[in-house]
């Protein structure tokens, strides 16, 4: 079988990672089954039942996407999905991912994260597809214990929120999985904080609200639509006072998911890898970046920590380098020119009202 006739199956597949990450498996030659049930997303105008996200992906690349709208606790309609397409490999991204709202809805973002990643992995199993990369976060980590954090640091003490949870719970849900059954072949991949945008600025990150992380909140900024960035602490042991964070393009991080489900064409067991670019960069070096790429100037205040940062986080993706052969191409000023690109094309989003 060639990768061109090889369909990868994408959950949550309008939203920010997953979108980028069908761009670089339909430019791989692979087809790409999209699920999504619109909890984030903006609906194609002229295509009801269509994300817009999506139309933008097929525009970029020239290709066709199929798309269902589902939900991954319905098992009925995910059910419809394996029947309908063979499916070569699973990449799940779909879940709730405000970590404010998940100490207000725990319930919510257990039986959506948590529940849903069963359910499918159910489904799945039922239609004999055994190959999963999950979209995991170094939130998993919790307070480093040592830096650059590496894929053998201990996991699951010191989560604060239960969005971390539910990544943590379902990497033990799939550890599990593959001890009960050597046939399946699973990645955990653990994203640190992705950034940034297609350089075509037709895509991005969308958030519904104010935005809770910093980079979108940045450029909300300036593009107006939020007065001033508050900076959460300026106390913490770092280089200036302000939290320290890999960020990584999100056109890097997909290309990270096409480099490891090749993995798949071997039987591969679990395997762990870190996304991240190995440097740390702090708040406002952050923010004077995006100064330089905008040309904007951004308002900001520093105000008390947030409840739940630590200071300091940044991993090494060696191992990723090693094994999945891919490693990050882009730097700080591509993150933030891409992203400046993205806003000020579509200060409102996909909206775009
Ligand atoms: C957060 C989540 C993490 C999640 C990740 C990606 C927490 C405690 N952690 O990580 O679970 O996986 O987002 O979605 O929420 N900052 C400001 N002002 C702002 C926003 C952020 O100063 O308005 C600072 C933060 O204090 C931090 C840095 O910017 O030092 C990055 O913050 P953020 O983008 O929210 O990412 P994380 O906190 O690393």
């Amino acid at each position: 079988m060639t990768s061109g006739s090889r369909t990868v199956l994408v959950t949550g597949g309008a939203g920010y990672i997953a979108s980028h990450c069908i761009v670089e498996l339909l430019n791989e030659g692979y087809q790409v089954v999209a699920v999504d049930n619109f909890a984030n997303a903006v609906e194609d105008p002229q295509a009801s039942g269509f994300p817009e996200s999506l139309k933008r992906v097929e525009q970029i690349t020239g290709k066709k996407c199929i798309f269902h709208k589902a939900d991954m606790n319905d098992t009925q309609a995910l059910n419809a999905i394996f029947q309908k397409h063979e499916i070569y490999c699973i990449i799940h991204c779909a879940a709730l991912k405000a970590v404010g709202e998940s100490v207000q809805k725990p319930l919510e973002y257990y039986k959506s994260n948590v529940g849903g990643s069963i359910n499918l992995l159910m489904v799945a199993r039922n239609a004999g597809v055994k190959r999963f990369v999950f979209s995991s976060s170094a939130t998993v980590y919790g307070n480093p214990q040592y830096l650059p954090i590496d894929e053998k640091h201990p996991v699951g003490v010191g989560i604060t929120n239960p969005y971390g949870q539910t990544k943590y719970m379902v990497e033990v849900i799939l550890q599990d999985l593959h001890k009960s059954d050597a046939a399946w072949d699973i990645i955990l991949l653990r994203y640190f904080n992705p950034v940034g945008s297609h350089e075509s600025g037709r895509i991005g990150e969308d958030p519904q609200g104010p935005p809770n992380n910093l980079m979108p909140f940045v450029a909300q900024v300036a593009v107006g639509r939020q007065p001033e960035l508050k900076v959460f602490g300026s106390d913490y042991d770092t280089k200036d006072g302000t939290g320290v964070r890999d960020y990584i393009h999100v056109v890097d991080l997909a290309k990270g998911h096409v480099a490891a489900l090749k993995k798949f064409e071997k039987s591969f067991g679990l395997k762990v890898y870190n996304l991240g670019t190995g440097q740390g960069y702090s708040v406002l070096e952050m923010v004077e970046a995006f100064k330089k790429a905008s040309g904007r100037d951004i308002q900001y205040r520093k105000v008390d920590r947030r409840g739940g940062d630590v200071p300091t986080v940044y991993g090494s993706a060696a191992l990723a380098e090693k094994e999945l052969n891919w490693k990050c191409e882009k730097g700080l000023d591509d993150m933030c020119r891409d992203l400046w690109r993205w806003q000020e094309q579509n200060p409102k989003g996909f909206a775009n009202k």
